[in-house]
């Protein structure tokens, strides 16, 4: 087990679309060496998810690590090789933050709930339907994978602060609870 480096923002690896994995590969130690790295890589700096570009390997694999209850855990999602169905267009705000973008928040509307079929460490087919936050911390991740950053995804307009700093965000811009907006940090 190692960590790695991660990938930040202008980095050309979290620009690219990222290569599926064949069945052989899901399968071989190496990839199960992978994980671990990435979980301990995640781990270390404190994300809820990770995904395999952002410590610079080009793959379709992912890591989603939400806990909605600390009393009964649930262990982490492997994702490979995901793809996406948006089940509801209605839209959600979240302020946004990402290990490759450190220090910055942002403001990002998404789909309210989707879903994932993608396939599981044994390379076995699996269905994902996730709604709310959830559903905003798969779309932040599984964007990874083809090269979008969710600095992409805010809409900016004159006299508006949609990015900011993170100390600047705690100051003056955490969300009211009247606002209907949430916080992602990872
Ligand atoms: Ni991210």
């Amino acid at each position: 087990m190692a960590i790695r480096k991660v990938a930040r923002m202008g980095h050309p690896v979290l620009r690219l679309k990222a290569r599926e994995l064949t069945r052989e590969e899901i399968l071989s130690s190496d990839t199960v060496k992978f994980v671990n790295d990435l979980l301990e890589t995640m781990n270390e700096y404190g994300g809820i998810g990770i995904a395999a570009p952002q410590v610079h390997e080009s793959l379709s694999l992912a890591i989603i690590d939400y806990q909605e209850d600390d009393e009964n855990p649930v262990p982490p999602t492997i994702i490979i090789n995901p793809k996406i169905t948006v089940l509801d267009e209605k839209t959600q705000g979240f302020w946004e933050g990402c290990l490759s973008v450190p220090e910055i928040r942002g403001l990002v509307y998404r789909p309210r709930k989707i879903q994932v079929d993608f396939l599981d460490l044994e390379a076995k087919p699996k269905t994902i339907i996730a709604e709310g936050f959830l559903a905003t911390v798969f779309q932040h991740e599984l964007d990874h994978l083809f090269g979008v950053l969710f600095v992409d995804r805010v809409e900016f307009s004159p006299g508006k602060s949609p990015i900011a700093f993170t100390e600047e965000y705690s100051r003056y811009l955490t969300p009211r609870e009247e606002d209907d907006i949430g916080e992602l940090d990872d």
